[in-house]
């Protein structure tokens, strides 16, 4: 049995390959996380550069490291997601909460390997990074996705929003290459059970693991490169405060428009 790198307050880290620790959790209440995308170019050849080389707006000056396991081809990425995906679902509740990153080249492969790894797929989020995102002519880069499912049924009555618009951290909140927003990932965590357990088997430095302790969840995290499970066990030791995120209206508070007046 792996050894926490990390064990307080109900948030715990391990150090390693997510496929050796995975196999020995279980009743998980949900999976959210942020899998390296083997993405980061137009072409075949751009997704063996460096995760720096790939992540890096044009012109910026970083010094930032390089994270794990970024460089599969589309078919490996969708063999090697299924695999993960089904270790996942082994270790989940009936009912558990799915949530994965993905943008906009590896979207279709990421419903195909959530399905394959025998979740239900049940729809897409939208993180809407703002305008200061990836400039890119024509239509701005300016949205990541979130491909959510369910173990079985989806049974919490939580409403929340469909789209979230928040920039990605910057300066020196940003440890990690690939790093997303806390307020992101507390929006998801929302969308969890209270008093289940969430894993995030790719936590980089731990955000899906400080929005659970701001939201007093219990959540687990995994990742194979040990300076990241350093960083994030030092966000997480830093004294945290609660905070809401947004909630959507419940439908029965929501004033539909009549047929005649819907959009098609
Ligand atoms: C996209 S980053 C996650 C960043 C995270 N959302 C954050 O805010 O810090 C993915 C992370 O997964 C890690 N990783 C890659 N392969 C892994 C594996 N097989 N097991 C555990 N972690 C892995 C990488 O080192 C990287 O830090």
């Amino acid at each position: 049995v792996t050894t926490p790198y990390y064990d307080e307050d109900g948030i715990t880290i391990y150090h390693g390959n997510c496929f050796d620790v995975l196999h020995e959790l279980s009743d998980l209440g949900a999976v959210i996380t942020d899998p390296p995308y083997s993405s980061g170019g137009q072409f075949r050849g751009d997704r063996v550069r460096s995760t720096v080389a790939k992540y890096v707006q044009t012109g910026t000056i970083v010094a930032r490291q390089e994270f794990s396991g970024d460089n599969r081809d589309a078919r490996s990425y969708l063999a090697w997601c299924s695999l993960w995906l089904a270790a996942a679902h082994k270790a989940a509740q009936t009912g558990a909460f799915c949530a994965l990153f993905t943008d906009w080249r590896q979207l279709p492969v990421t419903t195909d390997a959530m399905q394959a790894g025998g979740w239900v797929w049940r729809g897409i989020g939208v993180w809407d990074k703002t305008e200061a995102a990836r400039p890119q002519a024509r239509l701005c880069a300016q949205s990541e996705y979130i491909v959510w499912g369910t173990n079985g049924p989806n049974d919490l009555a939580a409403y929340l929003p469909g789209v979230v618009r928040c920039p990605s951290p910057r300066g020196d909140d940003k440890l990690h290459i690939a790093q997303k927003p806390v307020d992101l990932l507390g929006w998801l965590v929302s969308a969890c059970k209270e008093g289940e357990t969430v894993l995030d088997p790719f936590m980089g430095v731990g955000t899906t693991l400080v929005a659970a302790k701001l939201l007093g969840r219990r959540a687990i995290g995994i990742e194979i490169e040990e300076r990241y499970c350093e960083m994030a066990a030092k966000r997480l030791a830093q004294s945290v405060l609660r905070f809401e995120p947004t909630r959507a209206p419940a439908p029965e508070q929501i004033e539909m428009p009549r047929d005649d007046e819907a959009a098609s």
